[in-house]
């Protein structure tokens, strides 16, 4: 997810653009850069200065105070990795070749490397690694005296997400936006306007914005923002008067930024899918473009994660064993770099990392490198530790997760296993077409049905506010009910420090049902699976010791009323969407309970975003 932000008005673009971008830094910060269009003095042609950073905005922001560039157009952008690494050739703005048309974007070009071969092929040439930098050559290749017209005409080429902030030289007083799968908005000032990725970035200067709708153009010029389709066709935008503070914008206008993300999640679990998946179920990863006849040889896999990456290994290692029927086993990288681990040169190992960079996932990694094993890291951040150490990197494309608690990650990281199982499982020719098929509908309809629970925001918050004033919680699920029992528990004791613990439904007998009674609910996972029958029968044993149980079930399925002290009810969808879903309300779940109880849900006591130590 990057920041993006374009002025044309009548004072200097540099220093806003400068400013806005610090603003925006929050949305990704691995690169930065701006184009501004020079005024040209007497007799000197128009020129547009273009400034870059492969590092952080100060950077950038240090070589513009160096030599400022005067003029009152201009672009600028931040950089959150998705495709290239962070260099300075891969730092927005691109270009085309004559190095007229100027653009910043934040999204996933799906189709780019098609679009880059077709370039290529009419004498384009590419210096970054970058899916945007086909947009400028688009755009030329449109280009016919009329900037808009191509810019049209390059947009309806383009498949994936984009929000876009662009300028030809030859165009002096047009600033063009347009947005497809990601958020743009145009700010109107007093004959200042603004395209920016998100209000944060132009809060101070405007609170009155266009929010463009999807597959929408915005032509800004000196008189003002047009809107209209990529067909032309004028489009009647709504002003929108935000009366945020910039903290409230970087936030979404939600009161934390786990909140934010938990409802970026929609977005998230299609980012990962984004271009990987095809409509028979084949899927292919950019980063890690292994041959079948290579994935064919594995014979088994290891995963290995720490704290909610070791549960999205767990539900990793039961899909490639369900669909793939390979062996596989999720490991506490902590404990698995002390052990003598069988790994072996036909081993996956696969690491879950969201950072990158937790110290014992990386040894784990490189222990089982050194055993021989094919790697791939499964992670948010382009060229981390891992990304760069292994084989290979699935990347999430999530964006930044500010808020300590992983939770739009897990979902992302889930999404991605779910693909690699079903590349394993089609290899080995485990998996027929029509459950391709299955599965692949079941995926696709994730992002809505994912949106479709968080509009039951408030109903999860009362059943949390019920819940609220308990000091110790057990979650108990079966199956990939278990992983999302383990998972809900980390989720409410990192962030309302409430005792909280996971087990699986067949443990609670061994040993956790000691602890119950009418002061110790019990979170119970009991949407349909194949062990559904199994944890109504544990609820019964649960209800029976008076502890209070909120059971997650299925809709249709009336087992539990009367029995369970609050049943949630959730739609009916494939046992693996499940996981996400019932992951997504105990967040909010946990989310709420931290709040109430006054805690900091986005900074925890004592924990860090990434444990870069042992
Ligand atoms: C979970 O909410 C925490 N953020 C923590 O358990 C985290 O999942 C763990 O530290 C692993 O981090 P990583 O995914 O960056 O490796």
């Amino acid at each position: 997810m990057c920041g993006i932000i374009g002025y044309l008005g009548g004072r200097e673009a540099t220093p806003i653009l400068m400013e806005s971008l610090k603003r925006l830094e929050y949305r990704g910060y691995d690169s930065a850069g701006v184009a501004v269009l020079e005024q040209p003095t007497a007799g000197q042609a128009i020129r547009t200065s273009v400034t870059k950073s492969e590092a952080k905005v100060d950077m950038l922001i240090e070589k513009l105070e160096a030599n400022m560039p005067s003029g009152k157009l201009g672009i600028g952008h931040t950089r959150w990795a998705t495709h290239g690494k962070p260099t300075y050739i891969n730092a927005h703005p691109h270009t085309d070749c004559h190095g007229k048309i100027f653009v910043v974007h934040n999204g996933i070009i799906e189709n780019f490397a098609e679009l880059k071969a077709e370039l290529e092929a009419e004498g384009h040439e590419f210096p970054s690694e970058t899916d945007t930098e086909v947009v400028p050559h688009l755009i030329e290749k449109y280009y016919k005296g009329d900037f808009l017209a191509a810019v049209r005409a390059a947009l309806k080429r383009i498949k994936g997400a984009y929000a876009l902030a662009m300028f030809s030289s030859e165009d002096p007083e047009l600033l063009v936006g347009a947005r497809l799968n990601a958020p743009l908005v145009v700010g109107l000032g007093e004959k200042e306007y603004y395209i920016a990725s998100d209000i944060t970035a132009i809060i101070p200067y405007t609170k009155r914005v266009l929010v463009l709708g999807e597959g929408e153009v915005a032509a800004v010029t000196p008189l003002g923002a047009e809107v209209s389709t990529l067909d032309g066709v004028t489009v009647k935008s709504k002003v929108v008067h935000v009366d945020w503070d910039v903290a409230q914008a970087q936030k979404g206008g939600y009161d934390h930024f786990m909140l934010k993300e938990i409802h970026e999640s929609d977005d998230a679990v299609a980012n990962a899918m984004r271009g990987r998946l095809t409509d028979d179920g084949s899927v292919s990863f950019r980063e890690f473009d292994v041959p079948d006849e290579q994935l064919r040889d594995i014979t088994d896999v290891l995963l290995l994660g720490m704290g909610t990456s070791l549960h999205a290994a767990m539900i990793g290692e039961y899909v490639i064993e369900d669909w793939a029927g390979i062996p596989a086993r999720a490991e506490d990288a902590s404990e698995f770099r002390y052990r003598r681990p069988t790994v072996g040169n036909k081993t996956l190992d696969v690491v879950i990392t969201q950072s990158g960079e937790t110290a014992d996932t990386l040894v784990a990694l490189h222990q089982a490198r050194e055993r021989g094993a094919l790697s791939v890291a499964v992670t948010n951040v382009i060229a981390s530790s891992a990304a760069r150490d292994a084989d290979g990197a699935i990347y999430l494309h999530s964006g930044p997760e500010i808020g300590v608690a992983s939770t739009k990650t897990l979902l992302a990281h889930t999404v991605s296993l779910f693909l690699l199982a079903l590349r394993l499982a089609s290899v080995n020719g485990r998996v027929s077409l029509e459950r391709r098929q299955e599965l692949v509908e079941a995926l696709r309809a994730l992002p809505e049905q994912v949106r479709m629970l968080l509009e039951r925001e408030e109903e999860i918050f009362a059943l949390a506010d019920k819940y609220s004033g308990y000091r110790n919680f057990m979650y108990a699920g079966r199956g990939l009910g278990y992983t999302v029992a383990l998972e809900g528990a980390l989720k409410l004791k990192e962030i309302s420090y409430v005792h909280a613990e996971g087990t699986s439904g067949g443990l609670l007998k061994h040993g956790p049902i000691a602890l119950l009674d009418e002061q110790f609910p019990v979170v119970a996972i009991c949407t349909v699976s194949a062990t559904k029958d199994k944890m109504v029968s544990n609820v019964h044993e649960i209800v029976a010791r008076n502890a209070p149980v909120l059971a997650l079930v299925t809709e249709g399925d009336r087992s539990l009323d009367g029995v369970a002290t609050d049943v949630f009810v959730m739609p009916a969808v494939e046992e693996a969407a499940s996981v996400i879903l019932n992951t997504v309300m105990l967040q909010l779940f946990a989310y709420r309970i931290g709040v109430k109880l006054g805690q900091d849900v986005d900074q925890p006591r004592n924990l860090a975003k990434s444990v870069t130590v042992e």
